[in-house]
């Protein structure tokens, strides 16, 4: 049978030209040619379609701009596409960000994911036979951890910042879609990524950018707090393979069993990347600055990520030495990149490229 946009499974892939969703979109895309996938992006300052030029042009792809705050956008798009499924990593993602403005969080992370919850559920009407809602979440929803102990599935929910306190929100929702309406779902909940593409107000691009220009490493605190790190072409595979194979109504935890202290990471990166561009010995670390701590602060995540490795099969493929240092390279090799996010460019190229042709 010849395949078009209207005989392929149709996957919905909210904020697909973000960090993360840009490396499941290309995942996708190039696994899957006999899907069509959408990717939904309003293109807030975190959206970047170059991120994904290098499928923009596959047949079985297609970019769709649009808020999932507008529910009537929301409710006609699926009406006119009827989507089979919904991976759903559309959001406001940065702690930071989440303290200044916590209504936006509220909006989009929480209504956001209702307005798409509910367009799912009006569409399919119980019908739900081959359809399934994949929402990504995060492991800050569990909160804090001390020295030690790590999050599991039935970890309970202790959110601290007005983001964690927004994602924990929209996975409850999520469950009780499950619950009442039996729409069939499936929650991840991630450590934190690194890797290609990433937006340069996070640690590890943000850092890498102010090395580049000579600029402070602003470490928050004493920076003696642990996050567990991931590479994340190794969440993107996790998301494909719970999507596909993950048990409805089921949560799995995502990690790198890779816990690292933030100054620790900090002095590795600085040590790599003396190395990289050929600097005198420690000469990065020499741009460490301790600023004030970020209030609300999380001392400590680390996940467990046993349930996905045991019953899916799912582990990390590459080790954190190997994955800190494709990325650095990645951004020494992609410095347009970096220059057309850091100045604002990259907000002109859905112009030229979806208007002015
Ligand atoms: P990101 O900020 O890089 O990308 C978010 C994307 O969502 C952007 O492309 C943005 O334009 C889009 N978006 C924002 N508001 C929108 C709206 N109203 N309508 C349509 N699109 C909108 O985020 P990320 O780091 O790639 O994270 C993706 C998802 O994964 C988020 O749900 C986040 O909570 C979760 N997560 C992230 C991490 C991490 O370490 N980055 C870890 C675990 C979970
Ligand atoms: O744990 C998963 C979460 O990881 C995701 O849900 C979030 O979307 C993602 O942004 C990330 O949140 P963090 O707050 O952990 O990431 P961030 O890169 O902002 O910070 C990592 C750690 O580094 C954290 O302890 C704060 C610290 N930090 C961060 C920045 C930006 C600094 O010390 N200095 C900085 O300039």
């Amino acid at each position: 049978m010849f395949l078009n946009e209207y005989n392929m499974k149709k996957i919905l892939i909210t904020g697909g030209a973000g960090f993360i969703g840009s490396h499941v979109v290309r995942l996708f895309v190039n696994k899957y040619p006999n899907y069509m996938i959408y990717n939904l992006d309003v293109l807030t300052y975190a959206g970047n379609l170059e991120n994904l030029k290098d499928v923009e042009l596959s047949k079985n792809y297609k970019f769709l701009k649009g808020d999932i705050t507008d529910e009537v956008f929301i409710n006609n798009l699926f009406t006119e596409y009827q989507f089979d499924g919904v991976i759903h990593l559309a959001a406001e993602s940065h702690v930071d960000r989440s303290i200044k403005d916590p209504l936006a969080f509220a909006k989009t992370n929480i209504l956001g994911t209702m307005i798409l919850l509910n367009a799912f559920k009006n569409l399919w009407n119980n019908n739900w036979e081959g359809k399934r809602f994949y929402h990504v979440s995060t492991d800050e929803v569990y909160g804090s951890l001390g020295e030690t102990g790590l999050f599991t599935e039935t970890t309970s929910y202790d959110p601290n910042s007005p983001y964690s306190a927004s994602k924990a929100s929209s996975d409850h929702f999520v469950r009780s879609y499950g619950e009442t309406y039996k729409m069939p779902y499936v929650i991840t909940n991630c450590s934190n990524n690194y890797g290609s593409h990433q937006f340069p107000e996070k640690l590890i691009p943000l850092f890498i950018n102010n090395i580049l220009n000579d600029k402070s490493l602003p470490v928050y605190g004493d920076g003696n707090y642990t996050r567990d790190w991931l590479f994340v072409e190794d969440h993107a595979v996790a998301i494909d393979l719970v999507f596909h194979e993950g048990k409805n109504h089921e949560t799995y935890n995502v990690g790198g069993f890779n816990e690292w202290k933030n100054i620790d990471l900090v002095k590795v990166l600085c040590k790599l990347m003396d190395e990289k561009l050929d600097k005198p010995k420690n000469s990065s670390e020499k741009l460490i600055t301790y600023v004030k701590d970020r209030p609300g602060h999380d001392l400590r995540y680390a996940i467990d990520a046993n349930k996905i490795n045991k019953e899916l099969g799912w582990k990390p493929s590459v080790t954190f030495e190997e994955g800190l240092s494709k990325t650095i390279d990645w951004y020494l090799n992609n410095e347009d990149w970096l220059k057309n996010v850091t100045s604002g460019d990259y907000q002109n190229y859905y112009n030229k490229m979806y208007l002015e042709n």
